[in-house]
């Protein structure tokens, strides 16, 4: 198997390290690399995970380095195709996405221009929270161009979606389609038109109330995570998708999936980033792909973006 190209994960808790996992278990790419601030803990879990490859069955060689504030170590890392930045705190029990926004946004700021020096041509995928806002910054942070910085967060609010709704239904979650857009947060917008029970429309499967309850669930999916761990957020589920986004990009797939791209003239919003559909391939974001909406669905669309939009100007000057 034809093995190429070169992932750094950025930052090694929860979410980076299952994302380093899952990247490496592809067996697509030479190498993963996996970074942290703390002396000695990406060098172990590169070493643990190297140790698991002949169980699993995967060469992928991982590698681990320890970073500096400073710049430091970010040497193994140089000339990455791709690189995920789940940097950052995450939420405590009875905390927003946004209110991380202030300590997030240095931690990213100060990876992303390191990303910038060590790896000029890559594709970033952020997951760092607040979502829509640190992924604007990490744009504006490196200067790439806006199609090859990419937020991780549609695909997530659609899995989870999707798994209420099985489950709701009694059905396997292949059976079921869902969609989520605008942000990962208070403006999240399930996309209820877009939603189908073995091809059948959701709303001939489940009663309108218990939709609602499901959307709202969706929407608080991440905060029910943290308040059962009590200790961080989720992580099975993010990872599962910032690793697609990446296999996405390092095949040049062509996959068309939720994620916070910049949104330039679709759905008649400009100049922000937003959760929408795209299609992926090997330089980030191809296009971002327009679906037909229903009026409440479009105007909750047209909302996100204006409460990202003002929240993104703030993080310019943090
Ligand atoms: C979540 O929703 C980590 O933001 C992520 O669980």
């Amino acid at each position: 198997m034809a093995r190429k190209g070169k992932v750094t994960v950025v930052g090694a808790g929860f979410y980076g390290s299952t994302t380093a996992q899952r990247l490496a278990e592809y067996d697509i790419f030479d190498t993963v690399v996996l970074t942290d601030i703390i002396e000695g803990k990406p060098e172990g879990l590169a070493l643990d995970l190297n140790q698991s490859r002949p169980i699993e069955g995967f060469e992928t060689k991982l590698v681990g380095a320890t970073t500096g504030v400073d710049g430091s170590g970010y040497e193994p890392t140089a000339e990455s195709d791709i690189v995920v930045i789940t940097a950052g705190l995450p939420r405590k029990p009875g905390m927003s996405r946004m209110d991380l926004i202030e300590t997030n946004a240095k931690i990213v700021r100060g990876v992303a221009e390191n990303v910038a020096k060590f790896s000029p041509d890559a594709v970033v995928i952020v997951v760092s929270n607040p979502l829509d806002e640190m992924t604007a910054l990490t744009a504006s942070a490196t200067g790439f161009a806006k199609a090859r910085v990419i937020g991780q967060a549609g695909m997530l609010d659609t899995a989870r979606f999707t798994n209420f709704v099985a489950e709701a239904a009694g059905v396997p979650v292949g059976s079921v389609r869902t969609l989520t857009l605008g942000s990962h947060g208070d403006t999240m917008v399930p996309v209820p038109s877009a939603c189908t029970v073995d091809g059948k429309p959701l709303s001939d499967v489940l009663d309108a109330k218990a939709i609602d309850e499901l959307v709202d669930r969706t929407r608080n999916g991440g905060a029910e995570v943290v308040a059962l761990l009590k200790t961080g957020s989720a992580y099975y589920a993010p990872s599962a998708a910032a690793a697609r986004m990446a296999k996405a990009v390092a095949e040049d797939s062509g996959d068309v999936m939720p994620v916070c791209t910049w949104v330039d003239g679709e759905y008649g919003i400009s100049g922000v980033y937003l959760g929408v559909e795209a299609e992926l391939g090997a330089g980030g974001v191809r296009k971002v792909v327009e679906r037909d909406l229903t009026d409440t669905e479009l105007a909750g669309l047209r909302e996100a973006a204006e409460a990202v939009r003002a929240k993104q100007a703030d993080v310019a000057n943090l």
